[in-house]
């Protein structure tokens, strides 16, 4: 086997495979004891700009599983930080920003991403690609509207309240945020592509908030921009809720489209229409059952899978900080052994 002809890439590209690939989101962190123990005492945003660190915690959870890919260590709001956007993570919460984006001085703060603003970034995934030998490496970035909802809530936020009022009320505005986004997020992707990541993942993580039709109007152009920028790699596009909008996010351009547990894989190769592979779809919560919980809910996902033109077998949404790593290890036996 090679890298090209990987499970996990050949899945993307709707190719037959040898086995179901599966990776986790947030696999890298969160539950494994050999995580935490690296991550004590170093802040979550130093630990993304330390190569040694980033190259470790990738590979911890391809060594413990023998998951078909890896995902770049990182968060989604690391190139903000490297353009100087005051802001950091806090552990428990997520990102929080000093300023909040709120008018058209905000702006100010978004200068491009430069080639060179994350050399730990190029680092880090040079040495991954030649650890990791014929295991993908997926590359990553948060989209325009989830990271635009940090910017303008100032940190999570349960119904995005601000981030539509700017949507809806100051229109000119939300463009003019979204555009600087999008050249940043296409950077991003871009320095790790050229770095040798072999596919790429956009988290719109909270865009599951917004209307079928508001979608289009004020989040699709910027997505389909992105996807348009990246076309030499395999692209994956995931959101949280977003089983109203898995018709239009199959438009925006990506060949793999992310499903939460939320709406049945066969269901979702309907909407999201045809030349698309799907990834997902465990709930996440289900890993704190018993593995008799487990297996058949997985089987079923397997099965279901079998609809779309190509299937990546994931968890609806990232790993949960409690999860036993042991149930993630059978469910990659099981997921391989079909
Ligand atoms: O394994 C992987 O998937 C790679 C690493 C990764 C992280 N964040 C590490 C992280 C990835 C892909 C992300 C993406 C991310 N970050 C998203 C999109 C994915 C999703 O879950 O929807 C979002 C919305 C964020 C923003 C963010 N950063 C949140 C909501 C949190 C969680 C806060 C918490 O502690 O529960 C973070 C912090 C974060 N990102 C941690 C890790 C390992 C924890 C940091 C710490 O413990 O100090």
């Amino acid at each position: 086997m090679t890298l090209a002809d990987s499970a996990f890439l050949r899945a993307c590209r709707r190719q037959p495979v040898p086995h179901t690939p599966v990776w986790f989101m947030r696999q890298a962190g969160r539950s494994l004891p050999e995580y935490l123990k690296l991550r004590e005492g170093v802040p979550m945003l130093q630990a993304c700009a330390t190569p040694d660190l980033i190259v470790e915690i990738t590979l911890q959870p391809v060594r413990r599983y023998g998951i078909d890919a890896a995902i770049f260590f990182s968060d989604i709001v690391t190139p903000l930080k490297a353009i100087g956007v005051d802001l950091d993570i806090h552990p428990g919460i997520g990102p929080v920003v000093a300023d909040p984006i709120r008018d058209l001085k905000g702006l100010d703060a978004l200068r491009p991403l430069e080639p060179d603003d994350e050399p730990y970034v190029t680092e880090s995934i040079q040495s991954l690609v030649k650890e990791l030998g014929d295991t993908p490496l997926i590359g990553f970035a948060g989209a325009p509207f989830t990271l635009g909802s940090y910017l303008i809530e100032g940190g999570p936020s349960r119904n995005h309240d601000r981030t539509k009022a700017m949507m809806y009320g100051e229109p000119r505005l939300w463009h003019a945020l979204m555009e600087r986004l999008t050249e940043i997020v296409l950077e991003h992707l871009l320095i790790q592509i050229r770095a040798g990541a072999s596919a790429i993942q956009l988290f719109d993580s909270w865009v599951g908030a917004v209307a079928p039709d508001d979608y289009r109007e004020f989040v699709l152009p910027y997505t389909r921009r992105i996807f348009e920028g990246v076309r030499s790699v395999p692209r994956i596009h995931f959101g949280v809720g977003t089983g109203e909008l898995l018709g239009v996010l199959g438009e925006a351009g990506a060949d793999v489209v992310g499903v939460d547990w939320r709406v049945p894989l066969d269901e979702a190769a309907r909407r999201v229409g045809p030349g698309k592979a799907l990834q997902g779809n465990l709930d996440p919560a289900i890993l704190l059952a018993p593995w008799e919980v487990v297996e058949p809910r997985a089987r079923d996902i397997l099965r279901r899978g079998r609809q779309a033109e190509g299937h990546v077998f994931n968890l609806g949404h990232g790993v949960l900080p409690n999860t036993d790593p042991d149930q993630l290890k059978r469910l990659t036996d099981l997921v391989h052994e079909g």
